[in-house]
């Protein structure tokens, strides 16, 4: 829901998906409409390579670019990882960390995710730190207690001045890339939850001023309703932001609010 302490952010996560020339295309396409998204910021998470495209093409407009991960060392042996620094200096502004995907395949604890959002801020950069339960924990009924604890590890070490650089994705793993979606209650109680823990950790203050998304199949029929809860601050949005026509009609969505 758009509040005046704190942004909604419309930010699309293309996965392994879309080539150079799809990348500035569709930028191209989105440039008018993003436009218009007054209450709402725009965000695109290209894959590494498509990021010098990606951020020449975004220039002078209101689409930030990200990328998908990141390394927590500034530097060295770490073959194959591109740092925080290096992804700064090429333009990028947002940085997913702790994707359930990554979580899965490649073994990423909240330690890690934690390592990674400290060095992202000291480079800069806004971490979108993605949190979010297994249907298996959720039939358990720990869903809360899962989340809490994944905020609060990711945050460790944060400074008060830091957290207004921080954005949080609650995305249910059921929800991601199913079909299935959380309903508008759900993601509310979580993303509720979720401030709560930034309240008893940094004050009412600065976890009002915090975006909490919801990502896990967001799509332009229910974008709507979830974007109309009050502790839901936008989306992170998969399938439907690699085609310009849904990912606009997110946007003014959540611009209408
Ligand atoms: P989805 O992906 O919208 O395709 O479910 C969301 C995400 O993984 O961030």
């Amino acid at each position: 829901m758009n509040l005046r302490y704190r942004k909604t952010i419309i930010a699309g996560n293309w996965k392994m998906n879309l080539n150079e020339e799809e990348a500035r295309q569709f930028i191209r396409q989105l440039k008018p409409l993003a436009a218009e998204a007054r209450w709402c910021d725009v965000v695109l998470c290209v894959p590494f390579l498509q990021i010098p495209a990606a951020v020449k093409a975004a220039r002078g407009t209101k689409i930030a670019i990200g990328a998908q991960n990141c390394h927590y060392e500034p530097k060295g042996a770490y073959t194959g990882e591109i740092s925080c620094g290096m992804l700064a200096e090429a333009g990028v502004k947002y940085v997913i960390i702790g994707h359930s995907e990554r979580r899965r395949d490649s073994n990423e604890s909240d330690a890690l995710v934690n390592k990674k959002v400290l060095a992202a801020l000291q480079f800069g950069l806004r971490p979108i730190i993605c949190v979010g339960e297994t249907l298996e924990m959720r039939d358990n009924d720990v869903t809360l207690d899962v989340v809490r604890m994944q905020v609060k590890t990711a945050l460790r070490g944060v400074m008060l001045e830091q957290l207004r650089r921080v954005t949080i994705a609650y995305e249910p793993i059921w929800a991601i890339g199913t079909g299935y979606t959380a309903t508008a209650q759900q993601a509310n109680e979580v993303n509720s939850v979720i401030r709560q823990v930034l309240r008893d950790l940094y004050g009412a203050r600065a976890a009002r001023a915090v975006s909490i998304l919801y990502g896990g199949s967001m799509n332009v029929s229910n974008a709507r309703e979830l974007l109309a809860q009050p502790d839901v601050d936008g989306g992170l949005i998969g399938g439907a932001s690699l085609k310009t026509e849904s990912f606009a009609k997110i946007i003014e969505a959540a611009n209408q609010q």
